[in-house]
């Protein structure tokens, strides 16, 4: 019966993924009673005051009082405690939580692990708490230091928090309650008549704490656009969801669900959520707001004038933007970031929740994946199909049907015989392979796995106890506890290759299905009364559990290669953090036009929000793309930071030599410019990871004062040398295209120049899309292909110097060993390049103690914009003259048939790891 049961519900699932997503499958705000709650208060509602406030270790504290204690009902309102903390470089912690004093019925849940250990070595320990009366109030306000520039100001009654700057007209940054909207929901003990469950379709959640939500309103001064919150397939600059002029729509959601064909413009929300969101406006000044919270949430722009009635001014000085944060549970703990450059947020956030971690070089490569790959003969095939179409890739991927009965760790003994062979194989090129590892472990007591997680009690446990019993792929499954740092532990160690018969050095691993999915729970995901260890209801830990599990599977392959060898693991589900373990990509999109084009935002926002390593399946997941929207998906995926084609099983094949010599030979271009630009990328991912600035950047990242580019999603900036923009519409032969700034750009396939500051048309042919490099950069490539980024490695470097209009250019190189973390302990080389007086000059920008060797030359050095034709150059220390010619553009193996001429050094003769001058004569 039980498997009959599930059959059927596995059919409807499987039928669900041909239609298109089914709204009423999940909870609308009206269906969720704390939203529905929250949205339906009114400004002012807040009747919480300040009270008690003292400098504790370093931080301000106080209490959140009831102005009036409600006589009816006084019992159930207690004083909540309030910490304000200070950190380094313009960050503020704000956290406000039950008094544990008052005995409350549990702890609500503090989210572990995410922010970073080292985050508290930037503590600023506050000495004094300064006080001020803003005119109009009846008692004073607590004022505290922040850094040079801005202060934190805690008002007392009525009860707000906000970061100003300290000088001039001391304009505020960003504020919470300005709105008097904040609502803290305390755990109450059930007494008799208490009916606190929630139903939804067929499913009862018990919620044995009954309500327990916290909502807030949070206003960004001096703001044109909010971004940020991820994960939707939505516009880049986040559009109202409430207010005058604007259709009422959902909140934007943050609860990470399994969500099938989804919508390419929806606030509903997807496999992750970051709750961060970063303002930016006029005056070129971007801030942040973060909170720290795993549970659902959900999130309403307000449209200017919402607050009209309401009768609370704000400085009318300023430009605003206000909106309103809703959680079903947790606790507030929430970080404001001050900026006030793009760059200083994105840095401020990744002091908190860590940068991006250093790929293995073969990761920035091509990833060709498919559900499913069907057996060793097929791999064999599609690997020597990319050899003999001239195409690298760099890692083949095996979905769920290569295992044996989606018993994960296993191998299906009659498709894949040889796993270890086939393996082998690839890594003879240079290859890699991943296999797919989910959360769901099947309930089958012959399964090594079940046995030892049952044994061990390492499951998940539903609201009686008992281990939670759920269906996904292989049919009856149990979860993992990914919340218990033990059996995180636990799960690493499944990856050693003595536990995980049939894998070797070369294999990698995807975790999917991680939000997690549950094919017959609430809106396919876990039951919210489901439990973790130390009596952790789901509800509280739900949007983190595949974070969880992201961080234990790449903890284990660190383990696995005994600390040397890099992880790669990709993960659906994300929560902040979830860069430090890998990276992501944006699920099951769809074979449309409309989904390509709203990979771009969806890319901007995660990078924006600390999560560079993304892209989004190329082609599309469901349904079979035409060659030409194929051809165009490769082209801007060729910019993803994660770069990866792949299908789901019901689709027809697509490997880029499917559709014709043509289609082929426009898929290889697109590839093979990624590859050309892989030390580019690769330099950005280390920018990534020292920083937190992302690989990939709204234009306004690097232009923050051009009020051109705050809502332009269609163009994307790689690094701050290239501006790339998309194809998004069928037969489009045509684009245009805006090119920030003052400076020139140049056509990265012919050179042509064109000015900044200026929306050009400009014909967009089938052979790429418009794409350019930004005068005053230069840009490292390597311009000859192999099989695999590695096999590359001895190859030369080329050099693209963009002059802008004083003749002067400069750009980065990094390189280490592509793999081990060899690169931490100073193995790496760093270069700058500096084209200035007609001379280019490479400096070492890596510490003296950094040791890393390469015996690569620059081959060429290809200038663009140089203003007079010289004949040759002279390079020193070799004191040797190179030749220059004068020539259409080349890109790899390319030849621009039309556009300017170029001067090209050829043959410099010159190492990259050395210091040396090329002075043009
Ligand atoms: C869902 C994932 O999003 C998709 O990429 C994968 O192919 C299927 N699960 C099967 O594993």
């Amino acid at each position: 019966m039980r498997s009959l049961l599930f059959v059927i519900s596995l059919i409807c699932f499987c039928s669900q993924t041909a239609l298109s997503w089914k709204k009423e499958e999940f909870r609308s705000c009206d269906q969720t009673p704390f939203c529905k709650r929250a949205r339906s208060r009114t400004p002012g509602a807040c009747s919480l005051i300040v009270g008690d406030v003292s400098i504790t270790d370093g931080d301000l504290v106080a209490k959140l009082l009831p102005k009036t204690p409600n006589q009816d009902d006084g019992d159930q309102i207690k004083p909540l405690v309030l910490s304000l903390s200070v950190y380094r470089d313009g960050i503020v912690r704000f956290r406000v939580d039950e008094d544990h004093s008052l005995n409350p019925p549990k702890k609500r849940f503090r989210v572990p692990d995410v922010v970073v250990s080292e985050f508290e070595e930037k503590k600023i320990w506050l000495q004094k708490v300064a006080t001020e009366t803003i005119s109009g109030d009846t008692s004073p306000s607590s004022v505290v230091y922040v850094s040079d520039g801005y202060e934190a100001v805690v008002r007392h009654d009525p009860f707000e928090v906000y970061v100003r700057e300290k000088s001039g007209d001391r304009r505020r940054v960003v504020s919470l309650n300005s709105h008097g909207l904040f609502d803290f929901e305390q755990l109450g003990k059930k007494t008799e008549g208490d009916n606190w469950e929630e139903k939804f379709r067929t499913h009862t959640d018990s919620r044995p704490f009954g309500p327990q939500s916290i909502s807030f309103d949070v206003s960004f001064y001096d703001s044109s656009f909010v971004y940020g919150i991820p994960e939707h397939a939505t516009s880049f600059a986040l559009k109202p969801t409430k207010g005058p002029g604007v259709e009422e729509s959902e909140p934007y959601r943050l609860f990470n669900l399994d969500v099938f064909e989804y919508d390419h413009e929806s606030p509903f929300g997807l496999y992750g959520s970051i709750p961060f969101m970063v303002s930016h406006g006029k005056s070129g000044k971007t801030c942040g707001f973060f909170w720290l919270n795993a549970a659902e949430m959900q999130i309403d722009v307000l449209a200017n004038g919402w607050d009209a009635e309401s009768g609370i001014s704000l400085p009318s000085g300023q430009s605003r933007i206000d909106t309103l944060w809703m959680s079903e549970a947790g606790i507030v703990d929430t970080f404001f970031f001050v900026g006030p450059e793009p760059k200083d947020v994105v840095k401020q956030y990744a002091s908190v929740t860590g940068t991006s971690a250093m790929p293995q070089l073969f990761a920035t490569g091509y990833h060709q994946c498919r559900w499913n790959y069907k057996d060793e003969e097929d791999v064999a095939q599609v690997d020597s199909k990319f050899d003999e179409h001239d195409i690298p890739y760099d890692v083949l991927w095996l979905d769920i049907e290569h295992t044996d009965g989606k018993r994960y760790f296993t191998w299906d003994s009659v498709l894949f015989p040889h796993p270890e062979e086939m393996q082998k194989k690839l890594a003879a090129k240079g290859r890699k392979m991943v296999t797919i590892v989910d959360p769901h472990i099947k309930r089958d007591d012959s399964y090594f796995l079940h046995k030892e997680a049952t044994h061990m009690g390492h499951y998940v446990k539903d609201s009686s106890g008992k281990d939670f019993d759920g269906w996904c792929w292989p049919g009856s499954s149990s979860y993992i506890d990914m919340l218990s740092p033990e059996i995180r532990e636990w799960w690493g160690g499944r990856f050693s290759y003595k536990n995980y018969a049939g894998s070797t050095p070369s294999l990698y691993i995807w975790n999917d299905m991680n939000e997690p999915s549950v094919f017959n729970g609430p809106e396919v995901t876990m039951p919210r009364d489901a439990l973790h260890v130390g009596g952790v209801e789901h509800r509280e830990v739900h949007n983190a559990y595949g974070y969880y599990f992201h961080m234990a599977t790449s903890d284990g392959l660190v383990m696995r290669g005994e600390g040397k060898d890099r992880p790669f693991v990709l993960s659906r589900a994300i929560f902040p953090g979830t860069q430090r373990y890998g990276a992501i990509w944006t699920g099951d999109n769809t074979a449309e036009w409309e989904h390509l084009r709203v990979s771009i935002p969806m890319i901007l926002t995660l990078g924006l929000t600390g999560i560079t390593f993304s892209g989004a399946d190329i082609g599309g997941f469901f349904g079979n793309p035409e060659p030409e929207l194929l051809v165009r998906w490769y082209q801007v995926g060729a910019y993803y930071p994660f770069f990866r084609g792949h299908a789901h099983h019901d689709t027809k094949r697509r490997e880029p030599w499917l559709f014709g010599e043509r289609n082929t030979e426009l898929m290889r271009d697109a590839i093979h410019t990624r590859y050309m630009l892989l030390p580019y990328f690769y330099t950005l991912f280390r920018e990534a990871n020292l920083t937190g600035v992302p690989v990939v950047r709204p234009l306004w990242m690097e232009f923050p004062q051009d009020e051109a580019t705050f809502s332009n999603d269609e163009a994307f900036m790689v690094g701050d040398g290239l501006l790339v923009q998309g194809v998004y519409t069928k037969g489009t032969t045509h684009a245009s295209v805006y090119l920030p700034g003052k400076e020139s750009w140049f056509d990265l396939r012919n050179g042509k120049t064109y000015v900044g500051g200026k929306t050009h048309k400009m014909d967009a042919p089938e052979e790429s899309i418009p794409a350019f490099q930004k005068a005053g950069t230069i840009i490292p490539r390597k311009d000859r292909f192999r099989r695999s980024s590695s096999q590359m490695d001895n190859n030369p470097y080329t050099l693209v110097v963009a002059l802008n209009s004083s003749q002067e250019a400069a750009g980065e190189l990094y390189i280490d060993d592509g793999k081990s973390f060899e690169f931490r302990r100073g193995a790496y080389i760093h270069r700058r390049f500096v084209f200035s007086n007609g001379v280019l000059t490479s400096t070492n920008l890596a510490p003296p103690q950094a040791r890393l060797s390469s015996q690569c030359l620059i081959d060429r050095i290809i200038l663009l914009g140089h203003s007079s034709g010289p004949k040759s150059a002279f390079v020193e220390p070799l004191n040797q003259k190179a030749e220059i010619e004068m020539g259409p553009l080349r890109m790899g193996g390319l030849v621009a048939s039309s556009g300017t001429k170029v001067l090209t050094i050829r043959k410099p003769g010159v190492r990259v790891d050395q210091d040396w001058t090329v002075k043009i004569l």
